[in-house]
């Protein structure tokens, strides 16, 4: 099964539109871009307008409200992807221990497949939303509830699900480090026990962390959970995307740098999608500002809001979050959303565009996302280092470097450089970073040591200061 696109959503690229190509030498960048411009008619649904690039624009659905004409039209004419709101999760599906339920869950799904759409699971593991039986459960026994509960859902569900939530808010709001819970309290490696049993018991889903308050860049939340994914990645713990909740609010309000965090998941190489999405005052600007950082990033592959109308939502109407009003009327937020979902270029599509480089007209101004690479050292015997800016914002930025082993392998390799202005390395992974003032040097990780004759390996690292790309001195150990 293709978990990434079905006919109804696959790009339709190039219809309506008008490709120009152009030098674009100001950048020194890419020799060649594509410039899009929009042609004929635009969609007019949500679904189909995110669809343009390869997306999917889905909601929350809740059986409560499947009786609601007025609700099932919009939800039927809007969206492609579907989420339970509650009916899949833990209290719902295992009322009791081993007693599974899926009555629930399955009109959700039935309702969702029946009118065409795709269906996001959620959730696994979280410690909200326990039955009364999971909650009284500690130590080896809640762990292999938990693992009975992941394969219980999970075959039921197998090979129809786009996207598990495997798990759902693990993380602490203030410290960065994990939330306390029962599911904690049975030892730090639950999540990734959560991911392996999840990974086999339905190896076509796409396994997502989920959770709230990770949007901004700054926070310590997001940098925890963002740890989290690189290691994850790099000891091969099955994940294949982020959740982005994104509930939107005076306390968690959206920041520009939203993008910097869509993108810089993305660069872990899992997808992104936004998963539960409102926005308290339904801000008709914000919402187009969301819409447009997914949009540039190839890697974010889709966006759910979390209701209908406002008066689906879980926040209460009168904080007006949706895009529908209580009436079921198009908000200004909706018409925003739609135009910039219609305002796509093709190539931001997630896929089959590479998942890191973003193109031009996507990167976030003023710097270009993807900066020349100097910096090489002499190959022959040896090896070579090259690094690339993978993305930037005021006052920080994002690199790759490049390990290439030359005509013979290499069993271990250190890089230098040194800064030219006041950068700083705030992160490394990949890597082990010493040095000190501006001179830098980082050498392999256990794993990554070894690169046989011709092949590479990469670090990657967040800096404060400016892009830049020093010369580096590969060499080997
Ligand atoms: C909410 C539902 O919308 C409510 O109906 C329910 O009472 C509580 O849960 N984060 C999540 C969602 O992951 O499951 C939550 O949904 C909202 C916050």
């Amino acid at each position: 099964m293709d978990r990434n696109a079905t006919p109804s959503d696959r790009p339709r690229r190039l219809r309506g539109r008008v490709l120009l190509a152009g030098a674009l030498g100001a950048l020194g960048v890419i020799s060649a871009v594509t410039v899009s411009v929009p042609a004929g008619a635009a969609e007019s649904t949500l679904g189909a307008a995110a669809a343009q690039s390869g997306r999917y624009f889905g909601t929350a659905i809740s059986t409560s409200r499947l009786g609601d004409s007025q609700y099932t039209t919009i939800a039927n004419r809007e969206f492609n992807m579907v989420t339970a709101e509650n009916e899949m999760k833990i209290d719902a599906t295992e009322p009791n221990q081993n007693q599974f339920n899926f009555t629930q869950g399955d009109r959700v799904y039935n309702w969702a497949v029946q009118n065409g759409k795709r269906v996001r699971g959620h959730t696994l593991a979280w410690h909200n939303q326990q039955p009364n039986w999971m909650r009284n459960l500690s130590g080896s026994a809640l762990r292999q509830a938990m693992i009975n509960h992941i394969n219980g859902v999970m075959s039921h569900y197998k090979g129809k699900i786009y996207a598990w939530d495997v798990v759902n808010e693990a993380f602490d709001d203030g410290n960065g480090g994990r939330r306390d819970s029962n599911l904690q309290r049975t030892g730090n490696d639950w999540i990734e026990v959560a991911f392996r049993t999840a990974r086999a018991a339905d190896p076509d889903a796409k396994l997502c962390y989920n959770d709230y308050n990770i949007d901004n860049w700054s926070w310590a939340k997001t940098q925890g959970v963002y740890n989290m994914v690189r290691d994850f990645k790099s000891r091969g713990v099955p994940i294949d995307c982020v959740g982005l909740q994104s509930h939107f609010n005076s306390q968690s309000a959206y920041n520009s740098n939203y993008r910097t965090t869509i993108s810089s998941f993305a660069a872990l190489g899992v997808d992104v999608q936004i998963t539960e999405l409102d926005i308290q005052g339904g801000s008709a600007q914000t919402y187009a500002n969301v819409v447009n950082d997914c949009l540039a990033v190839p890697r974010c592959t889709g966006i759910t809001v979390w209701g209908v109308r406002d008066s689906d939502s879980w926040l209460g109407a009168s904080t007006s979050p949706l895009l529908f009003d209580s009436n079921g009327n198009k908000k200004a937020a909706y018409t925003s959303v739609l135009n910039a979902l219609n305002a796509a270029t093709p190539n931001t599509s997630p896929s089959p565009t590479p998942p890191v480089s973003p193109s031009p007209n996507t990167s976030p101004s003023p710097t270009p996302p993807v900066s020349p690479s100097p910096g090489t050292s002499p190959l022959p015997g040896g090896c070579s280092a090259t690094i690339r800016t993978v993305n930037s914002w005021p006052g920080g930025f994002q690199s790759e470097v490049t390990v290439q082993a030359g005509s013979s392998s290499v069993s271990g390799w250190t890089v230098n450089w040194s800064w030219s202005g006041s950068q700083s390395i705030t992160q490394l992974w990949g890597g082990l970073t010493s040095g000190s003032g501006s001179s830098v040097t980082v050498r392999n990780e256990s794993w990554n040591g070894s690169i046989a004759a011709g092949a590479s390996t990469t670090f990657g690292f967040t800096a404060n200061g400016s892009a830049a790309t020093p010369t580096l001195t590969c060499t080997r150990a």
